[in-house]
């Protein structure tokens, strides 16, 4: 059992900001003790490469100092070109008979040398076709996972788990909102330089697909389109005063577009192999998600309900712990370091 005291904690390095949320599960439910967010330079990571490892690991360093986090075991996260996620089917075998044969598998649908890769899978429904059954295949390039937590390890901390972000995101989801066993909910984390679209149905990820676009082209497509400085369009993209003079609307529509052209792509995917027709519902997170009134542009062209989520629906936190900070605001971006975090928490 979770002794009392005991806390994980989430830690979401992003290319733009360093996440963490730190969770207490007590008797009477989860608890979100503790959060931060640290901005990191553009250039520290590039692409999902770590270009300025000494940068990240301070910036690690002085987040979790910052916000008084004690607690050294973290739960991480990975996403980006090195991860695939991939639903296969094959024929149907025993469970126990599976893995050598789905690793044969695995070969002919990871664009990487399979020894290169770290394989986990899990085995869906068997009702796909007499002698068929599906499976989720998820394989990390190993390099990837390796740097990640050779990172975390110098920064001082120790990885307890290398998850993938898309997952952490949908686990924060689950815990959270009460899905129907056949609503289809795209999960579309908006970042800085991607945007991780995962389509679920029933706790199993149907489609995922990374788009490359995110706050960061909001913000560049901003500052050209008015001729500003970053903070400039910054300060506009969060729909603050100091950027009130500039009239986004119509940049907002054009991203709400790009974003919704992405997502219907993943549906139409969905469509020609038969396993969905719709999604029902879109929840946005990530830092991106607060671009000032991009659920309403997503919305209007969707014609589903698109809402911002609240990765905090239904973990309890002391008021004091977001400050002056209004926690509706922040927990969007909080939202893969919750799942991480909770993650741990739920496996305790
Ligand atoms: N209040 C806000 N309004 C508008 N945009 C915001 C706001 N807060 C953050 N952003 C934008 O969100 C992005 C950061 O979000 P997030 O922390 O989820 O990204 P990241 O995890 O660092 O990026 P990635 O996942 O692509 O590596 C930045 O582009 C930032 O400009
Ligand atoms: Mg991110």
């Amino acid at each position: 059992m979770f002794g009392r005291g005991k806390t994980t904690v989430g830690l979401d390095i992003g290319s733009s900001a360093i996440k963490v949320a730190e969770i207490e599960s007590r008797s009477d439910g989860l608890h979100l003790v503790n959060y931060g967010v640290g901005d990191l330079v553009p250039e520290a990571i590039v692409d999902g490469e770590i270009m300025d490892r000494q940068m990240v690991v301070e910036a690690v360093q002085n987040l979790l100092e910052s916000r008084g986090i004690k607690q050294r075991r973290v739960a991480s996260g990975i996403a980006g070109r090195g991860v695939i996620v991939k639903k296969i089917t094959m024929e149907r075998l025993d469970p126990k008979d599976a893995r050598e044969a789905i690793h044969w598998e695995a070969e002919q649908h990871v664009p990487y040398d399979i020894n290169d890769v770290s394989l986990d899978f899990e085995i869906l429904g068997l009702d796909v076709g007499p002698k068929q059954m599906q499976v989720l295949l998820v394989a990390a390039k190993k390099d990837l996972v390796s740097t990640h937590a050779d990172l975390i390890r110098e920064a001082g901390l120790t990885p307890t788990v290398i998850d993938i972000n898309s997952f952490a995101v949908q686990n924060a989801a689950e815990a959270n909102y009460d899905f129907g066993p056949d609503e289809i909910v795209a999960l579309v984390n908006v970042g800085a330089e991607l945007t991780n679209v995962n389509i679920v149905r029933g706790g199993v990820p149907l489609y995922t697909q990374d788009l490359s676009i995110g706050g960061q082209s909001f913000v560049e497509g901003l500052q050209k389109r008015f001729q500003v400085s970053r903070d400039e369009a910054v300060a506009a993209a969060k729909g603050t005063d100091a950027g009130a003079s500039l009239d986004i609307d119509a940049a907002v529509k054009v991203f709400g577009d790009e974003l919704g052209v992405g997502i219907e792509r993943s549906i139409a995917y969905l469509k020609s192999s038969g396993e969905a027709e719709r999604v029902d519902r879109i929840l946005l997170c990530g830092g991106g998600a607060r671009i000032h009134g991009l659920p309403q542009a997503l919305a209007e062209r969707q014609r589903v309900p698109v809402e911002l989520v609240d990765p905090l629906r239904k973990i309890s936190f002391a008021p004091g712990v977001f400050g002056t900070d209004d926690p509706k605001t922040v927990a969007p971006q909080l939202t893969v370091a919750i799942g991480l975090a909770l993650r741990k928490a739920q496996e305790k």
